[in-house]
């Protein structure tokens, strides 16, 4: 019997050729070798969507082929829209995203994944994410606009304005950032639900549900927060020392697999610095003395600065509210999931990891029956 390995660490639960983490040097690999440092400057969101379903990036045919096709995707059908007005409009806009994501799918029978699929998934999140958004502020839901790119919609139907080409290259370039990352725990949770034979919207459903948590892509939420509390940089250690005593965790420091800086968090990092100069000042002292007093504390750990620290910069210079943070990485990150549940379909093992029993041992507590 192997070992119980706490968070299943070290353990290896799939192959794949979607990405690669290798935390030991900070790199960060998208599918057919690119190093994330070399392709982030270059390409849309929607390129990097192609590369990690088709394994190659597109030319100009295929793109304007998969442009078209997103935007024909970008509306809600009659069971998504009907499950969307029929959320509280306060609703976390994540649950709303889950919900309106879950009608999107619904079918009469059981499909098999398939790459049309993953286009209309990943196609229409910003939608289900501005319209939740728009709800909360009680205005009007926007539309969709055909010549418009992924990144610039999500902005456009958040805001019902053209939006600033600057905003939408630090929205563009996040979402090229975030779009894969290796068997993370919203993958692993894709994959899993994929390995029981299961449709692509459950795979996704499951995925949006994994990613909330404060521990995965509500941490980007959670460093905003912490910069919002801590608000200037002269604040910075006083707060940092009192969290630290508290034993209160840093959001935006620490990962599972890198041991060095995360290359994303590099690339957001300067980005940072004309997306949202005063945050990044505040930042900058945060991150500084975050490192050295988990350092002080702990020199054998090298727990660094994650992507949702600086993500959480990013985004705020870019307009994006801090209550769609995690919404919006999800956006990015459904090319990711849909990508390992299609790769997945090619060599289909049911994922079905093993236990060790704790409880007493066997036999030796009266008969129930003879009780009653
Ligand atoms: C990401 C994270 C869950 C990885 O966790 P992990 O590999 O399971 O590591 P552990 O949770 O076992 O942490 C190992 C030790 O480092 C400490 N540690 C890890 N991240 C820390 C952080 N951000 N701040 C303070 N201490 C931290 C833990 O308290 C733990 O110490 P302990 O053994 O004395 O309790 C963890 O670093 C974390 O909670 N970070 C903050 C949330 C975050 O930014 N998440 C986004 C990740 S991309």
């Amino acid at each position: 019997m192997p070992e119980f390995s706490p968070g299943l660490e070290g353990v290896v639960a799939a192959q794949t050729a979607v990405s690669e983490v290798d935390g030991a040097n900070g790199r960060l690999i998208y599918r057919g070798g690119y190093l994330i440092e070399d392709l982030a400057p270059t390409v849309t969101y929607e390129e990097v969507a192609y590369l990690l379903w088709n394994g190659e990036l597109p030319d100009k045919a295929e793109l304007d082929a998969l442009r078209k096709q997103m935007a024909s995707a970008r509306v809600l059908n009659k069971a998504a829209r009907g499950a969307l007005l029929s959320t509280d409009p306060a609703t976390d806009p994540m649950d709303v995203l889950r919900t309106v994501v879950s009608a999107q799918g619904a079918t009469k029978t059981l499909i098999k994944p398939t790459l049309e699929e993953a286009v209309a998934l990943t196609a229409v999140f910003p939608t289900i994410v501005a319209a939740a958004h728009r709800r909360r502020l009680g205005r009007e839901i926007v539309d969709p606009r055909d010549d418009l790119s992924h990144a610039a919609n999500l902005l456009w139907m958040m805001e019902g304005e053209e939006p600033d080409v600057k905003r939408v290259h630090w929205v563009d370039s996040y979402l090229v950032l975030l779009a894969d990352h290796g068997l993370n725990a919203s993958t692993f949770a894709a994959r899993v639900i994929a390995s029981t034979g299961s449709d692509l919207t459950s795979s996704v459903v499951g995925a949006i549900g994994a990613l909330k948590g404060p521990a995965h892509g509500g941490a980007t939420l959670a460093a905003r927060s912490m910069l919002d509390k801590i608000g200037s940089e002269a604040n910075a250690e006083k707060w940092l020392r009192e969290a630290h005593e508290r034993h209160e965790r840093f959001a935006g420091f620490g990962h599972r697999l890198y041991r060095t800086y995360d290359p994303r968090a590099k690339i957001l990092r300067e980005m940072a610095a004309t997306a949202a100069p005063e945050l990044h000042r505040t930042a900058a002292r945060t991150e500084e003395l975050a490192l050295h007093i988990l350092h002080e504390a702990h020199p054998e750990r090298p727990n660094a600065t994650n992507v949702d620290f600086w993500a959480s910069v990013v985004l705020t210079g870019a307009g994006v509210p801090k209550e769609l943070f995690t919404c919006t990485f999800a956006t990015s990150r459904v090319a990711g999931w849909t990508a390992h549940v299609l790769e997945s379909m090619g060599d289909l093992r049911l994922i079905r990891p093993a236990s060790v029993w704790i409880g007493p041992e066997a036999g030796k507590k009266p008969p129930v029956l003879a009780k009653r």
